[in-house]
């Protein structure tokens, strides 16, 4: 790498001559720009972010000033030197870097010898242990420096904020949303208030035709996406400048389960809220009804409640069935009432719920193929792309209405946070190891329950625990949505407690992990020197001792893969969380 600079210096040592010339330029341009200085240059703001209640709104003062000013950059002291500030623990960091170049394939900070600078290094991505650390280069000078940039490489600028993430399964939504674009934007909101502006991206993601989550990604940051190996490619030999780029979100992401078993920085930062709201208006929403004590405010008692089922993978027929009869049965209680055979809105013995059935994939864009718009070789893109919804606009506009949201685990937990205030999402649950429904070894499996902790705007309802291997039942459906419209109208506080958002597993887990301090960090904390397979953690595996975590553990290819924990004190919380011993044999009751 620095070979490549020192070769650049040589075949450039000719101009390095004319370098007197070169510094007159730029001290006649710094000189103009002083006399241009007081001219104000009026900040670009999204009105409706900052029109927001953000609890950091009291933050945005001096830094915001400073910050929407800077855009153009006619500024006496603007530096070609790179700075870097970061926030956050050593190993959850995001660091936000100003004028950091770019070269072959890699980031390169350009500074002047004896300049300190605070431990820099970032995880760029959830599923990749080792962290990033930008070259650097030393100049003697920052006037040497500044001639380097002006007359030797002469990069390319990207200009504002940029967002560097890497997220290698983003052609499942889930994954894209919330171990690549969520946890990035953790990382912006400790850089307040860039969070609230139009941002680039620069996606470290795979080649891939189908995943429309690129356009997710594109349209939430508002400055579009870069993708990095496409600059990989163009950046042999070639300089390029982020004027200001914001990275280190790896080890925030969904899948890096923290000791609390909260979504990162949803709850501490709010984050899940300013992902939510920042998602609807970048595709075109007004802001949601804001509920901010209890789920009761702006709802009467007789309102019907909009329930969504959302189908998943993991229901079997039977469970269909039952699930297709328990929304008979609400249904027809909620049209009744209407059609007047119930006609004394205080005796309701029942909220009234109007429950739909849907599947994602069916949720499609109205798309009135009669107009035609006229379209031209010169098109950037498409004229009705900022105009016309698309098929994950279609979602939101379902997402925003709903009260309760019923589904089992895995992708279909992921949309929860786009919940409005106050709403309820029932994890109906699943049934783990893969495909063992019906044996003595199945038990139940709710997977996502830090989704569902990490959103305190909404309430999380689960099946009971002891009950899912039976298969999903039509009573306990029925009960769990009539409990769920029952909590909304009586008006459950906000925020809700991230522990009380938890199943009973969930808050095992929390508490195993406040006792044993080694299994936690062993789960907790991802390193490449860390089992992968004990980072890869179920909490519904680790209470039924499944795997990695049974006694002795198991073989992958002649391998022992066995994670320590207390086993005595598990088995006592299991009692003390009541939930009942599957593993594998019925009879066997520790
Ligand atoms: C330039 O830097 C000096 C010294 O750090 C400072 O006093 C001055 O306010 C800065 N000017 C601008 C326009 O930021
Ligand atoms: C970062 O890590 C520290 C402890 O290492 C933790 O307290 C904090 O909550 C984490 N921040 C986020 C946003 O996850
Ligand atoms: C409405 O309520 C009254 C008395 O409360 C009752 O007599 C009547 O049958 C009810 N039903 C309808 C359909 O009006
Ligand atoms: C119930 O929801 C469906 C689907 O959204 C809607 O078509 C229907 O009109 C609703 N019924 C009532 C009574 O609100
Ligand atoms: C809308 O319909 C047109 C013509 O039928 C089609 O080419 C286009 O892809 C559709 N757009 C969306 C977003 O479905
Ligand atoms: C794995 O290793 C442990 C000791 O570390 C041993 O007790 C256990 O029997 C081994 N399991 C298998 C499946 O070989
Ligand atoms: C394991 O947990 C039990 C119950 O909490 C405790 O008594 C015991 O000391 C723990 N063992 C170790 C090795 O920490
Ligand atoms: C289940 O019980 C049978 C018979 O008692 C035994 O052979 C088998 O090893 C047990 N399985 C597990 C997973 O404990």
């Amino acid at each position: 790498m620095s070979k490549v600079i020192r070769k650049l210096f040589r075949d450039n040592f000719l101009r390095r001559i004319f370098a007197p010339i070169c510094i007159t330029i730029i001290l006649t341009i710094i000189l103009k720009n002083a006399t241009l200085k007081t001219t104000t240059t009026k900040p670009i703001v999204l009105d409706a972010l900052l029109k927001q209640n953000s609890p950091l709104e009291n933050e945005l003062s001096d830094e915001s000033i400073k910050y929407t000013t800077k855009s153009a950059r006619i500024d006496l002291n603007a530096t070609l030197e790179t700075t870097v500030r970061c926030v956050g623990s050593v190993y959850n960091q995001s660091c936000l870097f100003e004028n950091l170049y770019y070269v072959d394939s890699t980031f390169t900070m350009l500074i002047v010898k004896g300049k300190p600078l605070p431990e820099h290094s970032v995880r760029t991505d959830a599923f990749i242990f080792s962290n990033l650390t930008p070259n650097k280069r030393e100049f003697d000078t920052y006037v040497d420096l500044q001639q380097f940039v002006r007359c030797v490489i002469q990069p390319k600028r990207f200009p504002y904020v940029t967002l560097h993430f890497g997220q290698p399964w983003h052609h499942n939504i889930g994954h894209a949303l919330f171990d690549g674009l969520y946890p990035a934007y953790v990382a912006m909101i400790r850089f307040t208030p860039r969070h609230l502006y139009p941002f680039r991206i620069l996606a470290g993601i795979d080649t891939c035709n189908d995943c429309w989550s690129e356009d997710v990604y594109s349209r939430f940051g508002g400055l579009g996406i870069i993708k990095h190996s496409v600059l990989n490619k163009l950046s042999s030999g070639r300089w390029y400048v982020f004027d200001e780029i914001v990275m280190g979100s790896g080890t925030m992401c969904q899948r890096c389960t923290r000791p609390d078993l909260q979504l990162a920085g949803g709850v501490e930062l709010d984050a899940s809220r300013l992902f939510r709201d920042r998602m609807y208006q970048q595709h075109g929403f007004l802001p949601l009804t804001c509920r901010y004590k209890s789920s009761l405010e702006h709802r009467k008692s007789n309102d019907i409640l909009r329930a969504y089922v959302v189908d998943n993978k993991r229901f079997t027929l039977d469970d269909r069935k039952e699930i297709n009869d328990a929304i008979e049965e609400i249904n027809s209680y909620t049209y009744s009432y209407i059609h007047k055979m119930i006609n004394n809105s205080n005796k309701l013995q029942w909220p009234l719920i109007n429950v739909t059935y849907i599947h994602y994939q069916w949720i499609k864009a109205n798309n009135d193929s009669s107009i035609s718009t006229d379209t031209t070789a010169m098109d950037s893109r498409s004229p009705t792309y900022e105009i016309n919804d698309n098929n994950f606009i279609a979602q939101l506009k379902l997402l925003r209405q709903m009260d309760i949201h019923i589904t089992g685990p895995g992708t279909g937990q992921m949309y929860q946070t786009f919940l409005s205030d106050g709403s309820v999402s029932i994890n109906i649950g699943g049934i783990r190891p893969w495909a063992a429904e019906g044996t003595p070894k199945a038990y139940t499996s709710f997977l996502e329950q830090h989704m569902t902790s990490g959103t305190p705007y909404i309430k999380g309802l689960y099946y009971p625990i002891n009950e899912r291997q039976k298969g999903i039942r039509k009573d306990e459906v029925v009960k769990l949505i009539r409990q769920a419209g029952k909590i909304i109208l009586q008006g459950f506080s906000l925020p809700v407690n991230p522990r009380e958002n938890l199943a009973p597993d969930g808050q095992l887990f929390v508490e195993m992990c406040g006792k044993d301090t080694k299994f936690c960090d062993s789960v907790t904390i991802r390193t490449a020197n860390q089992l992968y397979v004990c980072i890869d953690l179920w909490i519904e595996d680790l209470v039924h001792e499944e795997r990695q975590w049974k006694e002795g553990g198991y073989l992958d290819n002649g391998r022992n893969l066995s994670c320590p924990f207390n086993r005595t004190l598990l088995r006592g919380l299991r009692k003390k969380y009541g939930i009942k011993y599957r593993g594998g044999n019925s009879s066997k009751s520790i």
